[in-house]
Formats: structure tokens, sequence, C-alpha cells
């Protein structure tokens, strides 16, 4: 190796961790991590606590503030986010723009940029008072963006916010409600709907949340920097991971059930193929997000009366991978997408919709995290690379190459 590429311009040395596996970026108060332990805790409080006893408004609450809020500070933000919860009809402009085809996660990503010209007040925010207030504009207008990210993939008719309904209900209502209709709201539904919402809320500087502090490091609005994170979002390897996880358990059940082929299959380094849901770039013992999920995914199907063959088959397939040594020596679980899905499903959620789910859990956390960022005037993001390419040559006339 010759060193002397690795020589930083300020004198030092430049490290080469691609992927960021061994490095920090940033201090943060939000959110803690143990990857060995399998321990998660939103602003010290422990995950499995919060999504037995909270609430998604809470949490959301928690994140930006960092306390649970008392029960008036909890009325006086709710009231907060419905007082923005209304979205310009000029936005549905572009949202009619798309072809009923294009995944919602992409209209999402576009729409919450929009969002930016017309809510010009919400950009270049830099007292605390203005980055609560874009915060607040954010979390009112995200769900009804993902909420209509459906009805146009489905061609329905768009609804608006209520603000008469909880956070949650209103997302679910703008989701599924038929005009002149009222919609009957399964208490099971909803419940399962805040848990699934309050384990994705935060889970510190993850590639959609490092894609989001990064952009907004340039000093770049926050409507911007999150649409951004909605793009980091989607790839297969992060948030889309819960909508692959179904359609490979559902490719696996057409195939006759036999999960060792397919484990097999994802062993083989001359195929592509990995197993969905599975490996985690900071567990390596187990994620406490999937033991909820996979609890929960019992319990849901089992009150709604619901018998899904993805289930068992995700199961069978979660223990001949736990049984494999490949899986055992590479340290790979199930992570928080592997159950979360079958559970979307039970729900009636539309499979192209999961990952957009997880983008509406993971707002307020991707919020907190620029809030702090700026807060704590951290400088542009800018790593340095290891040039390999050609030495320097002379240029050759068009004639002559
Ligand atoms: N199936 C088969 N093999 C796997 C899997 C998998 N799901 N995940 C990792 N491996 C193997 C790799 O091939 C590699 O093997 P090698 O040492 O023989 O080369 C080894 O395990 C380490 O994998 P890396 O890709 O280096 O691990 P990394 O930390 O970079 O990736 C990731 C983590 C992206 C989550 C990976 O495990 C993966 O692709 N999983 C499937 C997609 C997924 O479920 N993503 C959701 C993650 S959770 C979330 O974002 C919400």
């Amino acid at each position: 190796v010759d060193f002397s590429n690795f020589r930083s311009q300020s004198g030092g040395i430049i490290t080469m961790d691609p992927g960021y596996k061994n490095t920090g970026s940033c201090k943060s108060a939000i959110t803690y991590l143990d990857g060995e332990e399998g321990v998660l805790m939103y602003r010290g409080y422990p995950i499995e606590q919060l999504a037995e006893k909270s609430n998604f408004e809470e949490v959301m609450y928690l994140l930006l503030k960092g306390e649970l809020p008392t029960a008036e500070q909890a009325k006086k933000f709710k009231s907060d986010i419905n007082e923005y919860d209304v979205v310009s009809e000029d936005v549905t402009k572009i949202l009619n723009a798309f072809p009923s085809t294009a995944h919602p996660m992409g209209v999402l990503s576009t729409l919450t940029s929009s969002l930016t010209a017309f809510n010009p007040k919400a950009v270049n925010v830099k007292s605390e008072e203005d980055m609560y207030r874009a915060a607040v504009t954010l979390l009112a207008k995200f769900p009804v963006l993902a909420a209509w990210t459906l009805r146009k993939m489905k061609g329905l008719p768009l609804n608006y916010s209520d603000s008469k309904l909880g956070y949650v209900e209103n997302f679910y209502s703008m989701m599924f409600k038929q005009p002149n209709k009222e919609l009957e709201m399964d208490p099971i539904v909803i419940d399962a709907l805040d848990k699934l919402l309050i384990l994705h809320a935060d889970h510190e500087q993850n590639c959609s949340t490092s894609t989001v502090r990064l952009v907004g490091s340039a000093h770049t609005g926050l409507f911007a920097s999150i649409s951004s994170g909605v793009s980091a979002l989607w790839g297969p390897l992060h948030g889309g991971a819960n909508q692959e996880v179904v359609e490979m358990l559902e490719r696996i059940q057409e195939d006759g059930g036999n999960v060792q082929k397919w484990v097999d299959k994802a062993k083989d380094k001359n195929d592509d193929f990995r197993l969905m849901g599975f490996g985690h770039r900071v567990y390596k013992n187990f994620d406490p997000r999937a033991r909820i999920i996979k609890k929960a995914a019992d319990q849901i199907l089992d009150k709604l009366g619901i018998q899904d063959p993805a289930l068992d088959i995700a199961k069978k397939l979660e223990q001949a991978a736990l049984e494999d040594e490949y899986f055992v020596s590479r340290k790979l679980y199930p992570n928080v997408d592997f159950y979360s899905g079958i559970i979307y499903k039970a729900l009636g959620i539309p499979t192209e919709m999961f990952t957009v789910m997880f983008a509406v859990g993971r707002l307020p956390g991707w919020i907190s995290q620029w809030i702090e960022m700026r807060t704590n005037n951290e400088p542009i993001g800018r790593p340095r690379q290891i040039y390999v390419g050609e030495p320097k040559r002379d240029y050759i006339d068009l004639g002559n190459r």
C-alpha cells in the first residue's frame, strides 16, 4: 500500500472506512444503541417500555424535546401539529402528474421536497422556535402526503386531515376513508400501527438519518433534507427491505415452501440473492425491535383472526437460518423488517406502501437529528477519499485520440 495517498492536506492521515463501519460522524443525545447486547433506547427510555406503554404522539415529542410530555404539553403539541395539517392544493397538481404506477416512495420524496416552495417561512430556520415550527409543520403535512401516495396509486379521491382524530388514526383514516362513508377503525389495528411507528421512530446514524444530517450540514432546509432521507430509506438494503421480505416470503410459498432451498440460495456467493430482513450493520446478537415485532405479529394476526402462510414461512425460515453455520458465524439475525411487513399486510396495507409506513415512523427521528445537527453547529459533512486514478497526463486533441 502506498501510504503517501493517505496524507490529508491538513497534515493528518485519512482513515479508509468504506460504508463508515467504524466511523463516528457526530455526538448525539437522541438514541442509544448497543448492537452486542441488543439494547435500543430513545432519550434513555428502553424501546420495550415505550412500545408497550407509550404512544407514537408521545414518542415524537420525546425525540424532539428530550422529555416525555406532561398532559398539557401533549395537548399543546397535538394542537400545534393540527395548525399546519393543510397541504396546498398546488401540491396535488404535482401528485397528479405522476403515473399511478409510480412507486409511492419516489412520489413521497418529491412531494416532501416540494413543500419547501409552499412553506417559505419554514426554510431558513435558525432559532429554536423557528425549528420547532418547521418540525410541527412537517409532522403535520408528511402523513397527508404519505396517505395521498396510496390514494394516487389506487386511483382514489384524496382525503384531508381531521384534527379531531389522533395522529395515527388520522393517518389511517386519510389512507382508507371512502367518500361519504364512516370509516370503522378497529382499535387493534390502530394500536398495532402505533407500535410499529414507535419501533421505527429513530435508530441513530443509519443510512437515511446520516443522509438527512449530511444534506442538512450544508444548511439545506429541513424539508429538502428529509426528502433525501426518504430516498435513502427507499433502498432494498435499508427500509425497502420490508417490501422485499413479504415479496420473498410469497415467492417461497409459491415455490412450494422449501425454506432450506432459499437459505442455501442466500449462502451461494455466485447468487446475488440475500435473505431479506436478515442481518444488520450494528446488531450482532439480536435486533430488540425484531423480538417485539415477532411477538406482536403473532398476537395481531390472532386477534384479527387472520391466518397468513407467510408468517409460518417466516418462522421456518428464521429457524433454518439460525441453525445454519453461515448465518451463525456472520451473526445474521432477523432485523426489524423481517416481521413488520407481515403485520402491515394483516392491517390491509398494500405491499408498495410498507416503506412509506416506515418513513412516517422515522420522520420524528430524522427531524430531531436534523435539529440536533443544526443546534450543535456541526461543520459541513465532507468525507475524503484515496485517489486511485490516472497520474497527471496531457490533454490529447480530438483528432489525435
Ligand atoms: N443474506 C445472506 N448473506 C448476508 C446477508 C443476508 N441477508 N446479510 C449479510 N450477509 C453476508 C454478506 O454476504 C457478508 O458475507 P461475507 O463475509 O462472506 O462476504 C457478511 O454477511 C457481512 O455482510 P455485509 O454486507 O458486509 O454487512 P453490512 O453490515 O455491510 O450489511 C445489511 C448489513 C445491509 C443489513 C445486510 O445484512 C443485508 O443486505 N441484509 C438484507 C437486507 C435487509 O434486511 N436490510 C434491512 C436492514 S435493517 C434496516 O435498514 C431497517
